[in-house]
């Protein structure tokens, strides 16, 4: 498994993200489009950032029957994209249905991924509004063991659970990880952040790194800083 920095394109529309991906004249960055760009824009935003060369990160999450996420995956697999996601929560049975869907009609497909709990997700809010009392390490575990069961092809997690997530389910079983900044830069809303080398070193295969590079008055530098920093040359 390759690694690579992805870029996390959080942006409103098409405009503000074409204008900061023209500001890579050398090098094309491995993308995110989460929902907020994909709701405001559309399969269209998809095509066009493929059209300039990009590996896309489609990080819609999906959640819900088996039945009609095997058939939001079909749509999907018709766009040129190297990675999905979905939510684990919605069970083995929705994860092999979203697998079906999403492979096409030569066999290839993109990679799926699962969102095992979102970051957001606290112990306390985990045990009060889901009654999921197990410890918050156990249940991720249990999650990505659920989604390597069902055939997909790793996890979204922390970068200080990848190690576990590899013991777990196999070296080659991908570790996806948000959650990084460089040392003594703003944190944000992150809560447990590592930075780049420093999810090397704990095994991480993709690292999503969004505002360290997005909000960055030279966002080309600190993509390379990070790429430097993480992808082992
Ligand atoms: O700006 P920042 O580097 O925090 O961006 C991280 C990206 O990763 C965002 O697009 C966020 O939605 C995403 N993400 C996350 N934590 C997760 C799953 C996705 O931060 N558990």
């Amino acid at each position: 498994m390759g690694k690579d920095v992805i870029v996390a394109l959080d942006f409103e529309n098409k405009e503000k993200t074409l204008a900061f991906l023209d500001r890579f004249t050398g090098e094309k960055p491995f993308v995110k489009i989460g929902l907020e760009l994909f709701c405001a824009e559309g399969p269209d935003i998809v095509r066009e950032i493929r059209r300039r060369g990009h590996r896309i990160f489609l990080d819609v999450k999906l959640h819900d029957i088996p039945n009609t996420v095997r058939g939001a995956m079909a749509a999907l697999s018709r766009l040129d994209i190297d990675m999905v996601n979905l939510h684990a929560g919605g069970t083995k049975a929705m994860m092999e249905a979203a697998l079906e869907g999403l492979t096409r009609p030569d066999g290839s497909r993109p990679l799926l991924i699962a969102v095992t709990q979102l970051t957001s997700t606290s112990q306390e809010r985990m045990e009060r509004d889901l009654l999921i009392e197990k410890p918050m390490e156990q249940v991720v575990l249990h999650y990505a063991r659920c989604a390597r069961k069902a055939g997909l092809d790793g996890v979204v997690c922390s970068p200080l659970e990848a190690g576990k997530v590899h013991e777990a389910c196999g070296a080659g079983f991908v570790t996806v990880t948000p959650g990084v900044r460089f040392a003594g830069s703003e944190v944000g809303d992150q809560v447990r952040v590592t930075t780049p080398a420093r999810a090397r070193e704990l095994g991480s295969d993709y690292i999503v790194v969004g505002r360290p590079i997005t909000r960055s008055e030279d966002p080309v530098t600190a993509y390379r800083r990070c790429a430097a920093d993480f992808i082992d040359r």
